[in-house]
């Protein structure tokens, strides 16, 4: 299988700078490297060039608007180029305004070729945002509402038609961070989501079953891994860490699992934040998961 790693240097829908810094981080942390070794086939095709950050206040409950939605349009073009080439794509954030350009493109995908879609989105954040409720202006708490068709037409309508997404196709794993008007708004569309509240009840073992159930040869799983879903005791690297999340073990279940259904099509790796880190310590972190994400075990099974 041959993979493509898209870099997309901005930190345009964040609350903080230097995601803008996340592809590097990941290249110096040694990702390609790393498939490589899993045998895979890796094409860094380098990356992508939008708008500077202006770093500006929020415009009708949106920071930064129109440069959101021109590097949202350049990674959905990005994705959907590869995928369209039969790769997996690997798209390198960036912030994770970004998943709502990969995830269009990966649904249009779908689409196309009659996959069903599977979005495993894991993060401390529901990003479920919209301009009425945000605490911040910023665009990374929003992609998913504005995949499910909730949001400004320029991100709702990035694909051509709306929504990109039904919440029935997105599972939520690790949330711990949710805003009040937030919370009635994932509610009322009924997000599946695995909070650490059920996680630390039932066992990621069974959060994770009931999250991949239904998952067979004819669906794509996209993962999109924000990285402050770890907890920051072991990922200090992010601009929004929330104490609570995954330890080590329980995040490396959570990718072993994933790998084991053998349907993973497409990935984000998003919100690093090399300006928060200790020696790319968080971005090595997110390389030894996402080896786990292609198949490479901690335990003696391979
Ligand atoms: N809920 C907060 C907001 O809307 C934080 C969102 C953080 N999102 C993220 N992708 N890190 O501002
Ligand atoms: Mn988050
Ligand atoms: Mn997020
Ligand atoms: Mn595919």
């Amino acid at each position: 299988r041959t993979l493509a790693l898209i870099g997309a240097p901005t930190d345009i829908g964040a609350g903080h700078r230097g995601a803008v810094m996340g592809p590097e981080a990941l290249r110096v942390a040694g990702l390609g490297e790393a498939l490589r070794e899993r045998g895979l086939e890796v094409i860094d095709t380098g990356n992508l060039s939008g708008p500077a950050n202006p770093w500006q206040p929020p415009v009708d409950g949106y920071r930064h608007l129109p440069q959101v939605v021109a590097w949202n349009q350049l990674v959905m073009d990005a994705v959907r180029t590869q995928l369209q080439a039969g790769r997996l794509s690997v798209l390198m954030g960036g912030d994770h305004c970004l998943g709502l350009g990969s995830i269009t493109a990966v649904a249009r995908h779908c689409r196309d070729t009659g996959r069903k879609l599977r979005v495993i989105w894991l993060d401390a954040h529901a990003d479920f945002n919209t301009s009425d409720v945000t605490p911040s202006g910023n665009v990374h708490g929003m992609p998913v509402a504005c995949l499910c068709g909730l949001g400004p037409k320029e991100l709702t309508h990035l694909g051509g038609s709306s929504p990109a997404i039904v919440p029935a196709e997105i599972r939520q794993i690790g949330i711990r961070s949710v805003d009040q008007g937030e919370k009635r708004l994932v509610k009322e569309y009924g997000l599946d989501i695995y909070d650490m509240r059920y996680i630390d009840e039932i066992g990621m073992k069974r959060a994770m079953e009931e999250a991949l159930e239904g998952i067979d040869a004819d669906t794509h799983v996209h993962v999109s891994f924000d990285v402050d879903f770890l907890d920051p005791s072991i990922a200090p690297g992010v601009g929004t860490t929330v104490p609570g999340g995954p330890n080590y073990r329980e995040a490396q279940l959570v990718m072993e699992m994933i790998a084991d259904t053998g349907r993973l099509g497409s990935l984000d790796i998003v919100e690093l934040n090399p300006a928060f880190d200790d020696h790319n310590r968080t971005g090595k972190l997110a390389v030894d998961l996402v080896e786990s994400l292609f198949g490479k075990s901690t335990l003696m099974r391979d």
